[in-house]
């Protein structure tokens, strides 16, 4: 199942997420899996330092690559369109491949730019814009970007923020970046989408999986897509890899969706503040 970006480019409505898969061996193999369950989304970075193995198992998986759907992202260090441009080849050649087909900006502010952000992120928007046209990137987006920060950059850009990554699970519900992604037309993507494993012993999320003879996983990657919202799991574990992709014979109720975003009232942010990251 895909969702229609802004663009008119098909996305695939589930990805694998590869944070933390810096072991090359065990990237390529976990990629190779996933390609093998039918994933034909995969989320990594150049931060991630596995764009080689990801590029290594797609080229393994011999699968046509008009059938794949490969985002990568551009680093903190980046802060002029030349460093840009230079990143997003070291990038390209990594993953040995001709054209990504979503290239994010990792973070809104970092620590070193934080002073100069707004002209930064436009600035390296600029690059991606040229990427695009050149037909380098399918899509540009961004990640972890709030509201403010979609504003400021909206107002100075060519072509209009396709995607927005931000974090995401039943602990976790951003209102107000949500809200007006849907309104603007940018389709959301949620990194962390298990809460890095802290949600799945909640015992409503278990009351909930037991229900459907669902995984506890599989419920909030359920609710995710039934938030319109593309959940990047990430599993080294072959088993996880391929129930995490079992999630298209059901759906979750309007009440259970809304059992699960009340969870997000008692809990909260996992990872990082954009605008206070200490990197
Ligand atoms: P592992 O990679 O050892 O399988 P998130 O995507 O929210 O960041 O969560 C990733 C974490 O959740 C990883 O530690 C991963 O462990 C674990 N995980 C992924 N899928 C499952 C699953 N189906 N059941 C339990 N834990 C999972």
């Amino acid at each position: 199942m895909d969702l229609k970006l802004n663009n008119g480019v098909n996305i695939p409505c589930i990805g694998f997420g590869t944070w933390k898969m810096n072991d090359y061996e065990i990237a390529v193999e976990s990629v190779k899996s996933a390609i093998l369950c039918g994933y034909r989304h995969i989320d990594t970075a150049s931060i991630y330092g596995n764009e080689d193995a990801v590029g290594e198992a797609i080229k393994q998986s011999h699968i046509a690559r008009d059938k794949l759907f490969i985002t990568t992202k551009l680093w903190n260090t980046a802060c002029s369109y030349e460093e840009a441009i230079e990143a997003f080849n070291k990038s390209l050649e990594k993953l040995k491949l001709d054209y990504v087909d979503l290239y994010l900006i990792h973070w809104p502010a970092p620590k070193d730019c934080r002073s100069f952000y707004q002209k930064r992120n436009i600035e390296i928007y600029r690059a991606m814009e040229k990427l695009y046209k050149d037909g380098k990137i399918k899509a540009i987006g961004v990640s972890n970007f709030l509201k403010h920060h979609l504003e400021e950059l909206s107002s100075q850009i060519e072509i209009p923020i396709m995607v927005n990554q931000i974090e995401f699970h039943p602990y976790y519900y951003d209102e107000e970046t949500i809200a007006y992604c849907q309104k603007h037309n940018i389709v959301l993507e949620a990194y962390s989408p298990l809460g890095r494993g802290q949600v799945l012993n909640d015992p409503i999320i278990k009351r909930i999986a037991n229900k459907y003879n669902k995984t506890p996983a599989q419920i909030c990657i359920r609710y995710a897509i039934d938030n319109e919202i593309i959940p990047l799991p990430k599993s080294i574990t072959i088993e996880r890899i391929k129930s995490n992709h079992e999630v298209f014979d059901f759906q979750l109720t309007a009440k259970d969706i809304q059992e699960i975003k009340n969870l997000s009232h008692d809990h909260g942010k996992i990872g990082s503040h954009p605008d206070m990251a200490d990197f």
